[in-house]
Formats: structure tokens, sequence, C-alpha cells
């Protein structure tokens, strides 16, 4: 064991070598378990899980598909009871029915995937002792679908470009999709990214309003019938018939996961976009700031700040107001700037001669409550299509944003940019100092410093903490930390703190040949950068919605068996073995002993 005092407080373990195994490979001395898995009940009422006969009943009481984004809300100072909460982004029908026909699905499949969407809350136990979590019946549990109502909330809440015939009042939703990743607020509840909502509308080429036909065309819905052919079964997915459903969906929910009866809520001011999620940073005067950022190549990161302040406690009545910070503020998109010459940025991914890629930025706002600050847009339109308005101020397009979260150990905000096949490729943008790889395969992080360490501030410096791929390839840096003692690490998708302020970082799509991981990096310090892997996930998976505690660490596979065509080629038998067909699932992974995570000898 790497027992030698050189790593950092709480990355004390022994790296796992790149692996492609069909299963969760862990450091030596760790011990793991599977907390739920897609089909596992979620509710009282829910059946046991039969892959074989799957009904949309069954579904909407048991544990989603594809589980993201996952947030640890504790109940209790030792963190004993908490409520788990967790994203199902999207349905793989292919590997989620036994007869599954993309050109005829059933009505019974369909509304089976409309449930297997949304979130899921649960209470969890951890237990001291033995380690893990498990899930427990309770008056928390809750299912959120695709039929679950939600609050249109903010400036656009009833504005005409949200209502349709269904909603004349443009302030209810009828579900939520496509949820990747997303934050726990200070105040209790889970922010959660509406991201790839595009791919489920049809026909929107059949939309004889010009300007909307291009405003679907910037947010890529698409020509023809949909991949999943909801359109056959309730007409909003059909963009023609029901133009409008489409600018219901992109947005940032809130849950209340402390109150199961409570109305989720699609806060309009911070944007319709392909949402990864959304975390926040509280400013020294309370005001709040929710940093974000938009899935897409060449789309670009924004931060919103409120213009009211956080009440302390968690109390029902602090939350609820708490819960209305997130409608009043002015919505940002960063534009970003190099200090090396243009010249020096070559595409290889080789440091400029001033050794960092790195730089200064701006905020620039975009609207404020009811105001719009971009020429030729009402406020209204910031909000509906707010890729359209940062267009327009001349944003930094960046390589796929991810996750973004502040650092609460020292403020600096790490983005996740996954990884931009088109980067330098003719008729795309070139390649700039944040953005300094052609074709970029592997992505980067970048670390920003807002001014004075004050998230609300308007001005920004930057560098890129890591540019990822193969520590042997010259085209990649590691914080300055020596290369030879490094992981190799492919497409950061997740970022993640512990408490000692290292960032975590799972990937999706890793292209070096071995599986998606965890991988933990200290910031600070001699050992910043020293990346070391913390666990692999099996054939086919991302590696999702990570959480670090200091007993514990919880990720969530995502799409298992990816690889696969279906159930006579299912890619993966994980997590069940044997010959069973795979399932999405939440695993916790704890030190024997009780030891805490990365901390050798410390219980
Ligand atoms: Fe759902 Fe951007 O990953
Ligand atoms: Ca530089
Ligand atoms: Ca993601
Ligand atoms: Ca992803």
């Amino acid at each position: 064991g790497n027992d030698s005092g050189a790593a950092a407080l709480g990355t004390d373990f022994d790296p796992v070598p790149p692996n492609t195994q069909d299963r969760v490979v862990i450091p030596e001395g760790y011990e793991q378990q599977v907390v739920i898995r897609w089909g596992d009940p979620v509710l009282h009422s829910a059946p046991e899980f039969d892959f074989w006969n799957q009904t949309p009943e069954a579904q909407q009481a048991q544990f989603g598909y594809n589980n993201d984004f996952a947030g640890l809300i504790p109940l209790d100072n030792a963190g004993i009871h908490n409520l788990l909460v967790v994203n199902h982004e999207y349905t793989t029908e292919t590997h989620m029915f036994a007869d599954y026909d993309p050109d005829k699905p059933t009505e019974q499949q369909v509304r089976t995937a409309w449930a297997a969407h949304g979130m899921s809350v649960l209470l969890v136990r951890r237990d001291p002792a033995r380690g893990g979590l498990s899930p427990l019946p309770s008056w928390y549990s809750r299912r959120i679908t695709l039929r679950t109502e939600f609050e249109l909330r903010g400036p656009a809440a009833g504005s005409e470009l949200l209502k349709t015939s269904e909603d004349p009042s443009g302030t209810r939703v009828l579900g939520t999709q496509n949820n990747c990743a997303g934050g726990v607020t200070p105040w209790g509840t889970v922010l959660s990214g509406e991201e790839n909502f595009h791919q489920y509308f049809a026909h929107a080429d059949r939309v004889s309003d010009p300007e909307t036909r291009e405003r679907m065309r910037r947010y890529g819905l698409g020509t023809g019938s949909s991949t999943r052919k909801w359109e056959r079964f309730e007409k909003r997915w059909d963009a023609s018939r029901e133009p409008n459903e489409s600018n219901r969906f992109g947005w940032v929910v809130e849950v209340d996961p402390h109150d199961p009866n409570s109305t989720p809520v699609k806060h309009t001011a911070l944007g319709r976009f392909k949402h990864e999620g959304a975390t926040i940073r509280t400013a020294d005067d309370g005001r709040v700031v929710a940093y974000m950022g938009d899935d897409e190549r060449f789309d670009y990161i924004y931060k919103f700040v409120s213009s009211g302040r956080l009440k302390n406690g968690r109390s029902a009545h602090a939350r609820r107001h708490n819960m209305s910070l997130l409608d009043h503020g002015t919505l940002y998109v960063a534009r970003f700037s190099g200090d090396s010459p243009a010249s020096e940025i070559d595409g290889s991914g080789e440091l400029p001669s001033d050794g960092e890629f790195d730089g200064s930025g701006e905020w620039l706002p975009l609207a404020t409550g009811d105001t719009s600050h971009v020429p030729g847009f009402t406020a209204e339109e910031v909000y509906v299509f707010t890729r359209l308005a940062a267009d327009e101020v001349g944003a930094t397009k960046m390589d796929r944003p991810e996750d973004i979260e502040p650092n609460p150990s020292n403020g600096r905000v790490y983005c996740a940019l996954t990884n931009n096949s088109n980067r330098g490729a003719a008729g795309h943008a070139p390649v700039d100092e944040i953005n300094p790889r052609i074709g970029n395969k592997h992505g980067h992080v970048l670390e920003i410093r807002e001014n004075h360490d004050d998230p609300t501030s308007t001005r920004m410096s930057w560098g890129l903490l890591l540019v990822c791929g193969d520590p042997e390839d010259a085209g990649t840096y590691f914080g300055g930390f020596d290369k030879d003692q490094v992981s190799p690490i492919s497409c950061p998708d997740n970022v993640a703190f512990d408490r000692h302020g290292n960032l975590w970082v799972s990937t999706d799509g890793n292209e070096l040949g071995s599986h998606d991981g965890l991988f933990a990096v200290p910031v600070t310090g001699p050992e910043r950068g020293h990346v070391k892997q913390f666990l692999t996930v099996p054939n086919g998976a991302e590696t999702c919605g990570p959480i670090i505690t200091d007993d514990v660490v919880t990720v969530c596979v995502q799409h298992p068996g990816d690889n696969g065509s279906g159930p006579s080629d299912p890619g993966s038998h994980w997590p069940d073995g044997g010959d069973s067909q795979p399932r999405p699932s939440l695993v916790a992974v704890w030190r024997d002993h009780g030891h805490r995570v990365g901390e050798i000898g410390r219980r």
C-alpha cells in the first residue's frame, strides 16, 4: 500500500490501473455495495422488478433508468440518515425491453419510458459499523416522472412563448426529462439540469414560422420522426403541432426532497439551454450564485447571481424563501481571453511559452428580471432562447461545458470540458488558449478564479488545471505535476469535492481504450495535478454523479452494456452477474475497518 505520507490528505489510496473489466474496480482495502438498481422499489407500491414483464405502473414506483446525478442531504449531524436524490437522465429502450422494435414501440413501452425518466427521492441509512448505504422505506420516497406536474417560475413564466393548448397559462408543465447533472443547494433542495431535451421532439422541419424553425434548429430539434416516436402517442412531442412544448424543457429544475407533496419548479431566470446542471456558491453578502454549463460543442458557460439573500437555517420557512432566490437576479454568460500570443496556441496542446493555458475573462449580462441587456431581444426571449442571446453578445465557444462547481475550500470554480471533435475543423471555431487542442479528443478541466474571490464579480481569471489524455502524450498537462506519476484520464464529465478540497472527476467516453471511472486530484500544494484513479465502471458504462463524503464515495453507473445491442447481446451482466441483463445502479465504496476515504490510518 501507498503509506509513504506523500499523498495529499484525502487522496491516499493505491490508484486503480486502467482496465476493461465488467465490474466496478476499486482500490485495495476498500469495499463496495450496489445501493439501488434500475427497477428496485422506491415507493411502497412497487412490485418486484421483472425485466421480462415491465409495466408503466411498476416503473413509476421503481427506481428509474440511467441514473446520472446523485445528491446526498444529511438529516442528522453524523450523516447516518440522508435523503438521496437521483436523476434518471434518459431511457435506452433497446436494453430496457425484451422485445423492442424501434420502428414500432408499443404504447406500453412508451409509457414505461415516461415513468423511467425523471428523479427518485429516497431515505438512505449509512451504516457506520459495516459501511455502505441502505435505502429505507419512508415518507420521503418519491418518484418524479414525465407525468409529474412542475411549476414554471421566474421572469419568463406565463410568457406567450411557454403557452400550449394543454396549458394556456404557460406556467404548468407535465414532467422533466434528460436530467443530467445537478447540485445540492445550501438550503437543502436539489437542482437538476434538463439537458438533451431536443431529441424527444419530432417534425421541427414542418414548423411553418421561419423564426420558430431557426430557434428550434439552434436547439437541435430534429426533422422527421423522433428516435423514440413518442409523438405517436402524445401530440406535445410533435413540434409542428405543439411548437411551444419544447420551450418548456431545457431548464434547471428544483426539487424539495423534504416534502414529497411539493410541486417541483422550473426556473426560467436561469435560462434555457442544454443544461448539464447547476451548482451554488453563496457570496459574503448572502446572494447566491449558480454556475451552469451548456453541454454542446461550441456552447457556453453561464452564471446567475440572485438579487435576494440567503436565509440561514433548514426550516420549511427558510427553504421556501431560499427556493425563490433563483427567480430574481441577473443571468450572465462567460467571455474568456488568453494571455499568450495566438501564434503559440498551435492546436497540439503543448504549453505556450509562459508555461500555462491561462488568461482573464468577464461575465456578460444577458438579462436582469424583466430587463434585457441584449439588443434585439426581449427579456423573455433571452430566457427562452438563451443560446441565441449569448451568440449575440459574443460569448466564448467552449469544448462542451459539462459539470461546473465551486470548490468550497478555495472558492475557485472547476468546469469539465469533455471533448470536441470539431474544434479547429473546417467551418468551425479555431483553437484558442482556453480550448487549445484541435479535435479535442480527451477534454480538459478549467479553473476559474473570480476577482477578489467574489462570486458576484463580473471579472475573473482562469487557467487550465488539466489537459486530459495519456500523460505520455506531449499535448497533455496535469497541473504541473510530474506526468510519470499520474493516472491517464479522458473525457471529464462530472466534478465534486471532498472535505479537503480535492477535486474528484468522473468520466464519460474514455478514448484511451479502457473503461470510464472516477479520479481524485489535489488542486493546491505540491500534489496539485496528481491525478489518481479511484475506480472504474463496467462494460459500456459512464461514471456519473460522484458524492465524496468522509466515509463513503458513491457513483452512478450509467448505461452499462451500451456496447451491446439488447437482451440477446447485453454487452454487460453488471451488477447481477450470470446471464442477467445490465441495470444502471448506484454504488457505494468505503474503506474497510471504518477508516476515512483516502486517509491511511484515520478513523
Ligand atoms: Fe448528460 Fe452532458 O452529460
Ligand atoms: Ca498563457
Ligand atoms: Ca454529464
Ligand atoms: Ca456526459
